[in-house]
């Protein structure tokens, strides 16, 4: 029986690699090379030329752009999601997605190994291994970059020796990830904590210094979910898109940090993820206005951890999910409309308004249209410090 393995491909020089080194260095017959679309900037013809010369059986392409932001971005926002308060975990949403897709096709094929190009030093291969494993049990996972440290200069001498193109042999100065919800930049210069990201860094944000004048924009929310902007309803990828341009302009979503990392190390991390910054702001805005004391205090819990979870790669877990079901059930109230202020490096919630508001004007009022009973505060005082009361009297008798 011939052997076959199935490969999460991006086109990059990694991966394209790969498909040779399965072939020569770990006997297999058959590479199946997928490529997932979440929104990252990619050249499709290079990566399908690059995948045939380098002997693929076959290259998928899936675009799985609105599948990633309605099935887990979506979730992100309504969760809060920033990992350590700032990451608005960008990659660690999109791999549950690309590992699950690509493992479908591999139970299709009844390969016997999946296949990613994460070194052992990051996140990111913990959350390839589990989502293989949770969609297709028993598979055997390879990754030829963890097993082997290869050099850059190594992987192009190997790639020209097998005549596969390449275009660009100038090194990135950065290790990039991206998609739809922002971009990661890591390595070189950055790993030194001390250098300032310099703004070649950048792709998707302008310098918040030289920000334009501030604006106003106004985001609708259905569910927990932007439906709108401006009052003109959209699909959430394209509010997403939007936003990124927006708020990018204004240099809104940088992020530069020290992050911990699953496998036991700290990492200078620097992101950039306008839209996830802005429309988080504007939900949690919303969320104060609709949400009660104890779901916001239960919810703040629930989200530190599920963020925590998704970081590590434990998107398929029943952890996960109940939490999911928690916020979603939270989530019904999360309806209305937050007047966003777009400033220099800045999101600022600025006004909001929902049918579902817990707000009540004539209660918070100190204005003519008062009705809180002011009668009642004095007994809720009364009760409420005999603890106090108590304390203190043990403390004095006990001098
Ligand atoms: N540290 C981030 C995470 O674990 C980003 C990893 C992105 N990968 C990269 N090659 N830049 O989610």
């Amino acid at each position: 029986m011939s052997r076959t393995a199935v490969l999460c491909y991006s086109g990059g020089l990694d991966t394209t690699c790969a498909i040779c080194w399965l072939k020569e260095d770990y006997g297999f017959d058959d590479v199946v090379a997928v490529l997932v679309d979440v929104g990252q900037e990619y050249d499709l013809e290079q990566a399908i030329e690059r995948g045939n010369v380098a002997g693929a059986k076959e290259i998928v392409v899936l675009d799985l752009k609105q599948r990633f932001v309605e099935g887990i971005v979506a979730q992100a926002i309504k969760t809060n999601a920033l990992y350590e308060g700032r990451y608005p975990l960008v990659s660690a949403l999109s791999r549950p997605l690309i590992a699950g897709a690509v493992a479908e096709i591999a139970v299709e094929h009844e390969a016997e190994a999946l296949v990613h190009g994460c070194t052992g030093k990051g996140n990111d291969q913990l959350r390839f291994d589990y989502a293989f494993k949770a969609n297709y049990p028993g598979v055997k996972v390879i990754a030829p970059l963890r097993d082997k440290a290869r050099t850059r200069e190594d992987e192009i001498v190997y790639a020209q020796e097998r005549g596969i193109p390449i275009t660009n042999t100038k090194e990135s100065p950065y290790s990039i990830d991206e998609n739809v919800f922002g971009r990661a930049i890591e390595s070189g210069i950055l790993e030194d904590p001390w250098n300032a990201p310099p703004e070649d860094a950048y792709r998707l944000t302008s310098d918040p210094a030289k920000a334009p004048a501030p604006k106003e924009i106004v985001i609708g929310f259905e569910n927990g979910v932007p439906v709108s902007l401006d009052g003109e309803k959209l699909p959430l990828y394209q509010i997403i898109h939007r936003m990124n341009a927006e708020a990018g302009t204004y240099g809104i979503g940088r992020i530069d940090m020290i992050e911990n990392r699953a496998v036991g190390i700290k990492s200078r991390e620097v992101y950039e993820a306008p839209a996830a910054i802005a429309l988080i702001e504007a939900h949690k805005a919303l969320e104060e206005l609709v949400l009660t004391k104890d779901e916001l205090r239960i919810k703040h819990f629930l989200e530190v951890r599920w963020t925590e979870i998704v970081y590590e790669g434990r998107w398929f877990t029943p952890a996960r999910e109940a939490i999911d079901a928690f916020v979603d059930h939270t989530q019904k109230m999360v309806a209305g409309e937050v007047r966003l202020r777009l400033q220099g490096g800045l999101a600022v919630a600025v006004g909001r308004r929902s049918e579902y508001a817990l707000y009540a004007e004539t209660l918070a009022s100190y204005g003519a249209s008062d009705t809180f009973p002011h009668d009642a505060a004095e007994g809720l005082i009364t009760l409420l410090s005999l603890e106090t009361e108590a304390v203190a009297a043990r403390a004095r008798k006990n001098a």
